[in-house]
C-alpha cells in the first residue's frame, strides 16, 4: 500500500471546503470528510469532492447493531468512497456485517478501518466509566485483532501505536494515524503527537493531518511539506 497524507477537511460548510480545495491547483490530495461536514451537507458533498478527483476517507465511525450497520455501509459503498470506518467496540459480528454491506456486486469495496479506543478515553475513564479494567494498550491491541478477525483492513490509531499494531496484526494491516504536528508547530488539543517523518519511521500507512495544513498560512506548502516527509 502506498503511503499517503490525508487532509482532515474539518469545515462547517461546502463553501468553505471548496474554497480550501481550490487552493490545490497542481495536486488532488486524499481528503477526510467527518461528521460535521457530512451532517451539514449530506451525501452530495461526497459526490462533488469525488467528482473533483479526490480520494475520500469518510469518517463517520458507525456503531450500531449488525443489520443496521450493514445496510448503512451499503449506502456508503454506493457513494464510492475509498475508506470508511466504524467502532471496533460494536463487536466482531457488527464488523463482519459491515464488510458484507460494503462489498459491491462485483466483489470490490472501500477499505474499512476500525476505531479502537478513542484518544479522548484515557486509562482512568476507561476503568471508571466503561468498567474495562485492563491496560489501555492491551485493549487497543485486542480490538485491533478483533477488527482483523472480522476481515477489516486496519485501524485508526495513534502514530505512536502503529508499530505495535503491525507487530500484532501484521505489516499489511493498515494504520491510519491522526495526531500529526510539525516539529515547530502548535500542538493544540492533541495529546500524543509526532511529526510526519517520525510517523513514517514508526510505521504509519496513512497520516491524517488537519490544522497543520488547513490553518497554515500557505496550506499547499504545508501539504507538500507533509508529503515530502511522509509519502512514497
Ligand atoms: O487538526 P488535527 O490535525 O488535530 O486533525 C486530526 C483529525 O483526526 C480530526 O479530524 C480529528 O477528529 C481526527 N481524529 C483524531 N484522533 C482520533 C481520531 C480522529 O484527531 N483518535
Amino acid at each position: 500500500m502506498k503511503k499517503d497524507v490525508i487532509i482532515a477537511c474539518d469545515f462547517s460548510s461546502a463553501e468553505k471546503t471548496y474554497e480550501f480545495l481550490d487552493k490545490f491547483t497542481e495536486e488532488k490530495p486524499f481528503v477526510k470528510i467527518g461528521m460535521e461536514l457530512f451532517y451539514a451537507e449530506g451525501p452530495q458533498i461526497v459526490r462533488e469532492i469525488k467528482k473533483r478527483g479526490h480520494k475520500i476517507f469518510l469518517d463517520l465511525k458507525l456503531h450500531d447493531i449488525p443489520n443496521t450497520v450493514k445496510k448503512a455501509m451499503a449506502v456508503l459503498s454506493g457513494l464510492d468512497v475509498d475508506i470508511c470506518n466504524l467502532h471496533a467496540g460494536g463487536g466482531i459480528d457488527m464488523m463482519k456485517a459491515a464488510v458484507e454491506g460494503l462489498t459491491r456486486e462485483d466483489g470490490t469495496r472501500p477499505l474499512l478501518i476500525a476505531v479502537t479506543q478513542l484518544t479522548s478515553i484515557d486509562q482512568t475513564r476507561m476503568e471508571n466509566e466503561l468498567l474495562i479494567e485492563k491496560p489501555l494498550e492491551e485493549v487497543v491491541m485486542s480490538y485491533a485483532s478483533n477488527a482483523k478477525k472480522a476481515g477489516l483492513d486496519g485501524v485508526v490509531c495513534s502514530p505512536l501505536e502503529a508499530g505495535k499494531v503491525h507487530e500484532v496484526c501484521g505489516d499489511d494491516f493498515l494504520t491510519v494515524t491522526p495526531g500529526i504536528r510539525f516539529a515547530d508547530g502548535a500542538v493544540g488539543d492533541q495529546q500524543r503527537v509526532t511529526t510526519p517523518k517520525k510517523a513514517r519511521e514508526i510505521g504509519s500507512d496513512f497520516i491524517v493531518v488537519g490544522r497543520p495544513i488547513t490553518a497554515a498560512e500557505d496550506p499547499v506548502a504545508a501539504y507538500r511539506h507533509c508529503m515530502n516527509d511522509f509519502a512514497d
